[in-house]
C-alpha cells in the first residue's frame, strides 16, 4: 500500500463526499452488543437491543454527560448504559434512567442518533457532506433487491476486502470512463487473482445512466463478450448492472443467468482510518436465486473481485483532474461529473469546482 500523499487528497473537489456508510456486517454486531467506530472523523457507537433485535441504534459515541467513552458501555434492559456514571440511553438516544438522580428526564436528555439501517445484512449510517444538516433526513433510502425480501434470493457469502487507498469518486469516474474498460479490463483473469488466463480477451461495450427514479442513483451497464484465442464467441455475451445508491459509498453489481435467475452483490467503501481520508474499508455481501449453482455465484463473484482489483492499483496513485484533457468519445466523463457535483460539501468548501473542462477539450 502506498504511504499517503496529501497532494493526492488535495486534488480532489473534497476529500469528503456525503451518504450511507457501512460500519459493519449484521453478524459483527449481535443483539446486545455494542461496537465504537469512527467515518471521516465522526466517532460514533452502535448498539443493538436484544429486546428488539431488529433495531440498531448509532449515537455520537462520548456520553453527552461528561464525554466517557460509550462503546465502553454496555446494553443493559435494551438501552446503552454508559460504564462511568451508568446513564442509559434508549434506541433513540433519549436517557432514559440516571441512577442517582431524582430530576426529571426532560427530552433534552439526549444522546445524538444518526440515520442507520440494516440493508440486507450491511449496516450503514447516514452522513452527510455538510455536517450541519446532520439531523434532517437523509436524502434517499438505499434501493432494497426484491429478490431477497421475498426469499427467492439467498445469501451466498460476506468478505471484508481490508483497506484501500480510493477517493470514493472514482468509483464513479470509473462507471463513465468507457475506453478503460478495454485498457484495463480487456483480460480474463483466474477468479479471485491477478492472473491473466491465456488467449482470453474480453471486449466491453459500457453505458453509463442515470437512475430515473431517484436523483441520487446511477449506474452502467456493461455488455460483455469473449475471444478465444482472436475470435469472438457472440454467445458468451453477457451483462451485468452496476448501480450507485449515492456517490460510490454503497454499490450494487447484479447479474442475470439466463435460464437460472439472478445474483446480486453489494459492495461498500467506508473511510474508517482516523486521519486518512483516502483509506477505505472495502466490504462485499453477495446474494443469488436458490436456483443458481453456488460454483457460478463464486465464478462471477471472484471475476468481478479480480477486475476490481485492476482498478484499485490504479486509483491507489492516481490524482483527479479537476480539467481534464478528454476527447469527444469521452463526454459521458463530464455528464457524470455534473450527476456526481450533489455529493460534495457546499461549493464554498470545495477546493475546486468538480464539473470544469478544459477550453481545448
Ligand atoms: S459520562 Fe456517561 S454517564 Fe457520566
Ligand atoms: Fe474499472
Amino acid at each position: 500500500m502506498p504511504p499517503p500523499q496529501p497532494a493526492q487528497v488535495d486534488s480532489y473537489p473534497a476529500p469528503f463526499v456525503g451518504g450511507w456508510y457501512a460500519f459493519a456486517h449484521d453478524e459483527e454486531l449481535r443483539p446486545g452488543a455494542v461496537m465504537g467506530f469512527e467515518i471521516d472523523g465522526e466517532k460514533l457507537v452502535a448498539f443493538r437491543s436484544a429486546t428488539q433485535p431488529h433495531e440498531v441504534s448509532v449515537l455520537d459515541r462520548h456520553c453527552p454527560h461528561l464525554g466517557a467513552d460509550l462503546s465502553q458501555g454496555q446494553v443493559t434492559d435494551g438501552c446503552l448504559e454508559c460504564p462511568f456514571h451508568k446513564w442509559r440511553f434508549g434506541c433513540d438516544g433519549q436517557v432514559n434512567s440516571i441512577p442517582y438522580s431524582k430530576a426529571p428526564l426532560r427530552l433534552g436528555l439526549r444522546a445524538r442518533r444518526w440515520w442507520s439501517t440494516n440493508f440486507h445484512g450491511v449496516l450503514c449510517v447516514y452522513i452527510d457532506a455538510n455536517r450541519d444538516r446532520r439531523r434532517a433526513p437523509p436524502p434517499y433510502p438505499l434501493r432494497r433487491f426484491a429478490n431477497i425480501d421475498d426469499g427467492r434470493a439467498v445469501l451466498r457469502g460476506r468478505r471484508d476486502g481490508g483497506l484501500c487507498r480510493l477517493h470514493i469518486a472514482e468509483l464513479a469516474e470509473n462507471s463513465a470512463d468507457v475506453p478503460h474498460f478495454q485498457y484495463l479490463h480487456g483480460h480474463m483473469n483466474l477468479p479471485f487473482t491477478r492472473l491473466r488466463i491465456p488467449g482470453v480477451t474480453i471486449s466491453h461495450d459500457v453505458e453509463w445512466f442515470r437512475d430515473p427514479d431517484q436523483a441520487e442513483f446511477a449506474g452502467f451497464r456493461d455488455h460483455a463478450v469473449l475471444h478465444l484465442l482472436g475470435r469472438r464467441f457472440e454467445g458468451t455475451k453477457a451483462t451485468a448492472e452496476v448501480r450507485f445508491f449515492g456517490p460510490g459509498s454503497v454499490m450494487q453489481f447484479g447479474f442475470t443467468f439466463p435460464k437460472l435467475g439472478d445474483m446480486v452483490l453489494f459492495q461498500t467503501h467506508t473511510p474508517e482510518v482516523p486521519g486518512d481520508p483516502m483509506m477505505h474499508r472495502v466490504r462485499f455481501r453477495w446474494f443469488a436465486d436458490r436456483t443458481v449453482p453456488r460454483a457460478l455465484v463464486s465464478y462471477v463473484v471472484g471475476s468481478w473481485m479480480s477486475q476490481l482489483q485492476a482498478d484499485l492499483d490504479i486509483w491507489a496513485n492516481k490524482f483527479y483532474r479537476a480539467r481534464p484533457m478528454l476527447m469527444p468519445e469521452e463526454s459521458q466523463l463530464l455528464e457524470m461529473r455534473r450527476w456526481y457535483k450533489q455529493f460534495y460539501p457546499d461549493a464554498t468548501t470545495q477546493r475546486a469546482d468538480p464539473v470544469a473542462p478544459r477550453a481545448d477539450a
